[in-house]
């Protein structure tokens, strides 16, 4: 969710919403879900653009076993489970009023297609509990920007072969394009993403391309 200004970031908003209304398809109770989200939290959650976005990308995938780093209340693995036929979402939630929620919420919304993991995701990734319900078609990385190339490193062994990898944020607010680093962006996390995408640009590894939606969502194949 993106509350930058400038005319080509209004228009850009602008045509996600024009986006949303012609082809969004979230049911009214996902903008329950995602106000609940706003609630507790302003400004960290999805837009429904994003989340469409998101779940479109995973259903060209055909996406089946996902993992999300940072589920909040669990609006993004809501929306991933009702757009994407079949697919099963292990999410990762460190803070426990989130997580009450997240659970609330999973239970009214998704029968039992949402895991949700409680805990630091620096460690859950590593741990036997995570590596049982490995491998994953795909992988959502959306919480602390300075831990993205942590989240990455840590996720791939959990990945299969050609799986599909997802991060928002990519772009920082504009800083990863030049622009002043805003208040809530710090140098160690444009250090983090700047270090993040030099992994993902290595072609013998990853097929990436970083789309340019309002706050950045970089999409990379593993290769085989
Ligand atoms: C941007 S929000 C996620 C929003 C959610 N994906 C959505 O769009 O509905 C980031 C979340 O990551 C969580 N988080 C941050 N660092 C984490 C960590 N190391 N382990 C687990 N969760 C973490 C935060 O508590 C927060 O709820």
């Amino acid at each position: 969710m993106w509350h930058g200004g400038g005319m080509s970031h209004e228009r850009q908003s602008k045509s996600e919403s024009y986006a949303t209304q012609l082809f969004g398809t979230l049911p009214a109770w996902w903008n329950d879900v995602r106000d609940a989200g706003e609630q507790l939290r302003p400004g960290i959650q999805l837009a429904a653009y994003e989340a469409g976005l998101v779940a479109w990308l995973l259903r060209l995938h055909r996406a089946k076993r996902i993992l999300e780093i940072g589920g909040f209340v669990g609006a993004s693995a809501l929306a991933m489970v009702e757009q994407v036929p079949n697919a099963q979402v292990v999410t990762l939630e460190r803070e426990a009023a989130a997580a009450t929620l997240a659970r609330t919420h999973i239970n009214a919304h998704a029968e039992g297609r949402i895991t949700l993991m409680e805990g630091d995701a620096l460690a859950l990734l590593h741990s036997a509990e995570i590596t049982q319900t490995a491998p994953f078609d795909a992988v959502f990385i959306d919480a602390e920007k300075r831990h993205y190339p942590q989240y990455l490193k840590a996720a791939l062994p959990l990945l299969a072969p050609g799986a599909l990898i997802l991060a928002d944020n990519t772009l920082l607010f504009g800083a990863m394009s030049g622009e002043q680093l805003r208040a809530n962006v710090s140098a160690e996390s444009k250090t983090a993403m700047a270090q993040f995408h030099t992994i993902l640009a290595d072609r013998t590894r990853f097929d990436t391309m970083l789309l340019s939606t309002l706050e950045g969502l970089t999409v990379a194949l593993v290769k085989h």
